[in-house]
């Protein structure tokens, strides 16, 4: 490559490509901070999608079909476009919303973000997101909204017939989320009473034949309106121009997914011409690890890793990073973007032409025996696999690297994911976040509601400490000047004052091994959560130095998760109350090794054994007071000493 088009700025290279496909060159060093592109050229680069040679057929389809399903390949434009056509089209006309849900939260800022850039508005006015815990929308203004389809279920709770939206577009459908699922049966429902109404359900990869299947509405006699839509479900796929991608698999098992990782990532950098890498790893624990190792490798091997940007990509990570990501690679350098299975397909990113595929992701599974809903690293399928080489055939033909063998990925590899409502517990997402919310309206009672949002707040990150090898037993140390006997969740509390009395200084952060992005966002979540007490009318006040009371609360909302120790075996082994499964403090707890008689923790995961990451000691007669009915039944597990 060696010219760059500045859009906006200079006439655009356009070069034809072999097979008869066009190759854009992506822009040069960024833009203005304000935009990514002069206007007029946002028209172009919109034309310049797949999707656009179907706007009138997409349009003719919405209007005169109940419902319609549009399958088409990542970066074709569905997400970014379709609201917009339908927006030009009349249907947010009168005050209406188009509503376009997304599985992941960062889908929904990165998306609603692009698409105010390309309309030329702020976001939070004509287009907005809503998120947990964020609602960036303007009642009477916003015409697209972006949100997750959790969300949209919350909304059905207050307005059963999701009344304001024209039309809805259930996007991701082929990842098959267990909202997404239970969202689309509750759309059907609607449909029935609302022929107003109008579903797209877009994917890039579906089973449109069964979905369309399930769509399929049978009017009654007495609704039937000669005038209304079809209700037999529209099926429309869009040609992709994606370029071939060769298949690299390794030769052996790779025994550290991670190591090889940053191996294969320099060895790109070292060996290949210019184009950015996308790396398929589980969750931001890994990422971090295989950011600080490429790092560390990539000095001591004296190797120029000089070109290389590397950057993570996982939900939760704050909107500033975001912007990184999606911004053009500059002249000469080389973008790594370390990513869990969100860039599969909920995002696309430009100028990827190098994958390297670890083969797993993090997964829910949910074992109805045990009542444990474990986050596990598991195998991905050989649809994800394929999904997952396709990013890096965007611009032009690429490479993807397997970290698996190709006897593995024909043999073992199962072809389709199972569906998470087959692998979850359904609690959660019937009743949205209940143990939380306990927590909190308990808080009111005892007067510590203060200290529980800040916990809940905390909660809410994946992890306020800074993650990675290397640093273990300085972080330890770290660590134990906050550590609280009480657990981890009021050494959270002590973490948060000593962030707060820093002045919330990232230099603070960097000095005690704490995440200071992720307390930013707790900062954030907390100031939420604060708004939401207040008007629920909670009393909000702190119980300062009274823990007992903080660890009431957490009691009175997580009493289904408490533990008891199994003080024969002198492992640290637990049992559940409620269901004697056996189970351990995680390492990275406080307690570890504390192992207090009772406790109560916040989450499990799963490797080689049950580990209960967050945990709190609690006295026995806290959860007879807590929850009467359901002590009852474990009187003589629970409280009988
Ligand atoms: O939904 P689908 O995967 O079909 O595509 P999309 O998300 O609408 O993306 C269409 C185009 O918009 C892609 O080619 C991306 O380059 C661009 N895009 C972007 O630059 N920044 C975003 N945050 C989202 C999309
Ligand atoms: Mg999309």
């Amino acid at each position: 490559m060696s010219q760059f088009w500045k859009p906006g700025t200079e006439k655009p290279r356009i070069v034809d490509d072999e097979e008869g496909g066009i190759l854009f060159l992506s822009a040069s060093a960024s833009s203005s901070s304000s935009s990514r592109f002069g206007y007029a050229s946002v028209e172009k680069q919109r034309q310049r999608l797949p999707v656009y040679k179907y706007r009138t057929s997409i349009l003719y389809l919405v209007e005169t079909h109940a419902t319609t399903i549009i399958v088409g390949e990542t970066g074709s434009g569905k997400t970014t476009q379709i609201p917009q056509y339908l927006k030009e089209a009349g249907w947010a006309d009168g005050g209406r919303v188009i509503a376009c849900t997304q599985p992941r939260r960062l889908a929904v800022q990165a998306v609603a973000a692009r698409v105010a850039e390309e309309m030329g508005v702020k976001l939070g006015e004509e287009v907005g997101y809503t998120i947990r815990f964020e609602d960036l929308t303007n009642p009477g203004t916003t015409m697209i909204k972006f949100l997750t389809d959790g969300v949209l279920l919350r909304e059905m709770m207050d307005d059963p017939l999701l009344t304001k939206y024209s039309v809805i577009m259930v996007d991701e459908a082929h990842e098959r989320s267990i909202s997404t699922d239970i969202l689309l049966g509750l759309l059907k429902k609607i449909q029935r009473r609302r022929p107003d109404l109008r579903l797209i359900i877009s994917s890039a990869t579906i089973e449109a034949k069964s979905m369309s299947t399930f769509f399929q509405i049978r009017r009654r006699a007495l609704e039937a309106e000669e005038s209304g839509p079809r209700m037999e479900p529209a099926i429309l796929s869009v040609e992709g121009r994606g370029f071939n991608v060769q298949i690299h698999f390794v030769e052996e098992p790779v025994q550290d997914y991670i190591r090889h990782t940053v191996s294969t990532v320099l060895s790109i950098h070292d060996q290949e011409p210019m184009g950015d890498i996308l790396v398929f790893l589980t969750g931001q624990d890994d990422i971090d690890a295989a950011i600080q190792l490429l790092n560390e490798e990539a000095q001591s091997n004296g190797k120029n890793s000089s070109g290389l940007i590397i950057l993570p990509l996982y939900s939760g990570l704050p909107r500033a990073e975001q912007e990184l990501i999606f911004s053009p690679t500059p002249r000469g350098k080389r973008k790594v973007v370390i990513a869990t299975n969100i860039a599969e397909t909920s995002l696309t990113l430009e100028g990827i032409v190098y994958v390297v595929d670890s083969g797993f992701s993090k997964q829910r599974f949910y074992n109805p025996i045990s009542d444990i809903e474990n986050l596990v690293v598991a195998p991905i399928s050989k649809a994800s696999a394929r999904q997952r080489a396709g990013r890096a055939g965007r611009v032009r033909p690429g490479k993807c690297y397997r970290l698996y063998t190709e006897e593995y990925f024909v043999n073992e590899m199962s072809a389709e994911g199972v569906p998470e409502m087959q692998r979850s517990n359904l609690v959660s997402c019937v009743i949205q976040e209940p143990m939380v919310s306990k927590m909190i309206l308990s808080s009111s009672e005892l007067g510590c509601s203060e200290e529980i949002i800040t916990i809940a707040a905390i909660l809410s990150v994946q992890s306020i400490w800074v993650s990675g090898r290397g640093v273990k037993k300085d972080m330890d140390e770290a660590k134990l000047r906050f550590a609280a006997s009480e657990g981890d969740h009021v050494t959270f509390l002590n973490v948060y004052k000593g962030f707060l009395q820093s002045g919330k200084s990232s230099q603070w952060c960097h000095k005690n091994y704490v995440n200071y992005q992720a307390m930013k966002k707790v900062i954030e979540t907390r100031e939420q959560l604060r708004r939401i007490a207040q008007r629920l009318g909670i009393v909000l006040k702190s119980s300062e130095r009274d823990m007992q009371v903080v660890r009431k609360a957490v009691t009175a909302g997580f009493f289904a998760n408490a533990c008891r120790i199994e003080a024969f075996t002198h492992n640290g082994m637990y049992k559940t109350v409620r269901g004697s499964q056996e189970v351990y403090i995680h390492p990275s707890s406080v307690l570890f090794r504390v192992n207090p008689k009772w406790i109560i923790y916040h989450s499990i995961v799963s490797t080689d054994r049950q580990y209960m990451r967050n945990v709190i000691s609690i006295d026995p007669s806290w959860l007879r007071e807590a929850a009467p009915h359901f002590y009852q039944n474990h009187r003589h597990n629970a409280t009988g000493h």
